[in-house]
């Protein structure tokens, strides 16, 4: 008989289970410290995640939108401002512009890797361009060699958005140190995921970090009820960063073994018709967040999949330039034609590193005979 199995999208509690006593015991320990806010573990985080990804400093924050959010503020990012970025992203890299009060350019990417397309950076920058902020998506590295020589030939500083991307690589540098600052989150679906929200910005400009240090903490001066500039409260709990510190020490192999299960679904789909793969540039390691594949007839190859237990996903249904809460930002339909393609075609299939890799079999096998049917 057929195994007929359910394979979900993802599986955080398998994860969870190998590592449960180390978890436990950081999560006790922090417990019975009593210093629940900015304790120990929040530093040593902070220095074991910057030297992780080869940046000098790091600041950890809430979460992964607080981050770009607070990240633009310690750039002085602010009314009358406008960021060059993507559409083709979550909803948090233009949000956080907007919220700083700046408008978002967006342009264009590059479909084989679904990134900014360098190309066209260069017309989307006006005098009134702060900075240019490529997101890093499904765990695929930016060009941010192409985007970073534009952006210093203007004098601006590149922003990553690296929220999917810990552990990503372009050129040997890691994600984190491939622009002037770089942002993650450490939601708990992330390569790098928290039991809860989480995030961090990591610079190896050290007045930035301390900038972004003091707007993440009330804007407060060196006494605490000095409050030289206006901030927020986006600090992160220490519970959330001793598990992240556990963690930490698995995801270079969590990363390897989302690698070998992107490479068995690439060579089990290699060449079957309809479905375009998605491949490393050259110079580029994916940290593999989402392995996400194109077929005109993504609704029908999603509603197959259901109907067979598969999970899937769409990352994203809708480029952020035509959603609603972006309208101030001026976005059409028809503005960014990659963008709005890649939006009716994506469709991300099951991948986490404990997938067992039949399971990866099954899926491609599934989306095999969808696609034969459909040719046929
Ligand atoms: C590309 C991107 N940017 C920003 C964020 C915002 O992170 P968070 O959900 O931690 O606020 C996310 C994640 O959710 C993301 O995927």
């Amino acid at each position: 008989m057929a195994d007929t199995h359910p394979i979900p999208l993802i599986d955080l509690k398998t994860q969870l289970a190998q590592i449960r006593a180390e978890i436990d015991e950081a999560v006790l320990r922090v417990l019975g410290s009593g210093a629940w806010i900015q304790g120990e573990d929040v530093r040593l985080l902070e220095r074991e995640f910057a030297d992780y990804c080869g940046a000098a400093h790091a600041c950890a924050v809430a979460n992964g939108t607080d981050a770009l959010h607070v990240a633009l503020r310690a750039y002085g990012v602010g009314p009358g401002d406008e960021v060059v970025t993507v559409a083709n992203t979550f909803i948090a890299t233009g949000e956080a512009i907007l919220l700083a009060g700046a408008k978002p350019v967006f342009v264009d990417v590059d479909p084989a890797t679904h990134t900014m397309d360098p190309a066209k950076v260069e017309a989307a920058i006006s005098p009134r361009t702060r900075l240019v902020l490529p997101v890093h998506l499904y765990g695929h590295p930016a060009d941010t060699t192409a985007i970073g020589e534009i952006a210093l030939r203007h004098g601006l500083p590149v922003l990553e958005d690296a929220a999917q991307a810990h552990g990503a690589e372009w050129r040997g540098r890691k994600a984190g140190s491939l622009g002037h600052a770089a942002c993650f989150s450490f939601y708990p679906t992330k390569n790098l995921g928290a039991c809860g929200d989480a995030g961090m910005v990591t610079s190896s400009d050290e007045g930035f970090v301390a900038r972004v240090r003091q707007i993440a903490n009330h804007g407060a001066g060196t006494h605490r009820y000095d409050n030289v500039v206006l901030g927020t409260n986006s600090r992160l709990d220490t519970v959330q960063a001793a598990i992240l510190r556990v963690k930490l020490r698995h995801l270079d192999g969590w990363n390897e073994e989302r690698a070998r299960r992107a490479a068995a679904y690439g060579a089990a789909l290699e060449g079957v018709p309809g479905v375009v793969v998605p491949r490393e540039r050259e110079g580029a390691r994916s940290a593999w967040h989402l392995y996400t594949i194109r077929v005109p007839q993504r609704d029908a190859l999603a509603e197959h999949l259901k109907a067979r237990g598969i999970g899937t996903a769409i990352h994203y249904p809708r480029p952020i330039h035509l959603q609603p809460s972006m309208a101030s930002a001026g976005g059409r339909a028809g503005d960014l034609p990659v963008s709005e393609q890649l939006s009716r075609e994506v469709l991300c299939l099951p991948l986490y590193p404990e997938l067992p890799l039949p399971d990866v079999e099954r899926v491609a096998s599934e989306v095999r005979a969808f696609a034969s049917r459909r040719a046929g």
